[in-house]
């Protein structure tokens, strides 16, 4: 017997059944049910709906019910429509008359929006962990690389020296700020829609407030037709979800591209490398290439469930069911690939001689060079054009700026003199630049205390 079966002459067509259940996926969430449950008793005993004893016993058949299908003792019925019939199902086959009141005052609209909430609270919690996680490793490389010299791109071409530590400390920010957007989203979704009914609250004196403190719930959600039709909180949280996966997919990139032969600033470890079936001499960044795909399937989530939102009438329709399976596909996703990710870079080995070899080549201290003429009166635009000449003659030579005797740089400009090798050395061009949030060792040192004071304070 369905829960609403009363009002139906007929069973449920088989193939209607299997299309309109859900236990297969929110069987997920059924410890928030069940918690749910438990509080929404305990307000009921509280305002006189239910007596002390029903409560109790419900509370603690609930609670019974929590931990069997826990320890796996008791399974889940597909017969059942929902995690919510079949918790309901059992407590009453347990309790018989007293489990049949459980649902007084609440209807499955309100209960899978508290449910959902709750597990979504959860699961918003344990992705900032794994975020913590990986902000801490780029902490620790961020102080271990401070000399580490590396080119910086632009266009993927060479621009300008940096180091490796301030590389990754613009990874950081990006992770940083996907961090306070997560506690952001946690602060907004934290009201609960639980005594909202089906749209129009009830008839009973329910104690909102009551059901939503002891959920840990800032409050109770203002207005009841909101409260069971707002899906915001997981098209925020999708959002937020698809912008870490999108910064996961262009460190992936970079390392990809760092581990190719021609760069080799990376070395993967073999545990987190696998190999060719067909070719012998093959180590693939295949984690790396895998996080940089899944984050396709992230964005599918938050595009297909805007996409299901759009049209839905006030209040609760069925079309919001789907909010589950990719809600908790992209959840899973995040969290295995946050989780692999921090474990892959933390075990990569940089190659600081190649990364610094490259930051010498492709003329990335040109514009220092041009730098040192403006600072010997020269104009800006007119050193940029005399350095554009000295690198057409490099290029011709086959030679690197440092390379040239002081005879062919006074051979384009007489303000040359032999301090220009110090002015354009690897070292000066990255320490020469010590503003706010640039690469120079000081700069850095400051930018790695904010990043470690901000840390500890989470
Ligand atoms: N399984 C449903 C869902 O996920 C639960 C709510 C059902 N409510 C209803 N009126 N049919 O949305």
């Amino acid at each position: 017997m369905k829960l609403w079966g009363g009002r139906f002459t007929k069973e449920t067509n088989e193939l209607v059944h299997n299309f309109n259940a859900s236990l297969s996926f929110d069987s997920k969430f059924y410890q928030e049910d069940i918690e749910g449950s438990i509080a929404h008793v305990t307000m009921l005993a509280e305002q006189g709906i239910l007596e002390k004893e029903e409560c109790s016993l419900l509370v603690k058949e609930l609670n019974h019910i929590k931990s069997e299908l826990t320890e796996g003792k008791l399974q889940f019925d597909e017969a059942k429509e929902d995690i919510h019939s079949f918790v309901e199902s059992i407590l009453i086959e347990r309790t018989g008359n007293t489990g049949k009141k459980l649902h007084t005052g609440r209807s499955r609209n309100d209960q899978v929006a508290l449910d959902m909430k709750l597990y979504t609270r959860k699961e918003l919690i344990s992705i900032r962990e794994l975020l913590k996680d990986l902000l801490n490793l780029l902490l620790k490389l961020m102080k271990e690389h401070l000399d580490t010299y590396m080119p910086g791109f632009t266009h993927l071409q060479k621009a300008q020296p940096l180091t490796l530590s301030h590389h990754l400390g613009a990874y950081f920010e990006m992770f940083k700020r996907d961090y306070e957007r997560l506690s952001d989203a946690l602060e907004r979704l934290n009201y609960s829609p639980l005594g909202a009914g089906a749209l129009a609250g009830t008839t009973y004196p329910l104690d909102r407030e009551y059901t939503a403190s002891l959920l840990g719930f800032y409050g109770a959600t203002n207005n009841s037709m909101d409260s069971v039709s707002d899906r915001d909180y997981l098209l925020e949280s999708l959002s937020d979800f698809s912008i870490i996966m999108m910064h996961l997919s262009r460190f992936c990139e970079e390392i990809i591209i760092w581990n190719t032969n021609e760069y080799q600033f990376v070395e993967l470890d073999d545990a987190y490398s696998t190999g060719s079936s067909i070719m012998p001499q093959k180590k693939n960044p295949d984690i790396a290439e895998l996080i940089r795909g899944k984050t396709g399937r992230v964005y599918g989530s938050l595009v297909s469930l805007l996409t299901t939102m759009k049209g839905l009438p006030l209040a609760y329709n069925k079309d919001m069911q789907e909010d589950k399976e990719l809600t908790f596909d992209a959840m899973d996703t995040i969290k295995g690939c946050l989780k692999l990710f921090t474990d892959m870079l933390s075990t990569t080995a940089f190659n600081k001689e190649k990364m610094a070899a490259s930051a010498k080549g492709g003329f990335t201290n040109a514009t220092d060079a041009a730098d040192y003429l403006v600072n010997h009166g020269v104009p800006f635009r007119d050193a940029h054009g005399i350095i554009g000449q000295l690198v057409i003659y490099c290029i011709g030579k086959g030679a690197a700026l440092d390379d040239l005797s002081l005879e062919e740089f006074k051979a384009v400009s007489p303000v040359f003199e032999s301090d220009i090798y110090e002015a354009i050395s690897l070292k000066t061009c990255v320490e020469k630049r010590g503003t706010k949030g640039a690469p120079g060792t000081v700069a850095m040192l400051e930018a790695i205390k904010h990043c470690e004071a901000w840390l500890t304070n989470l």
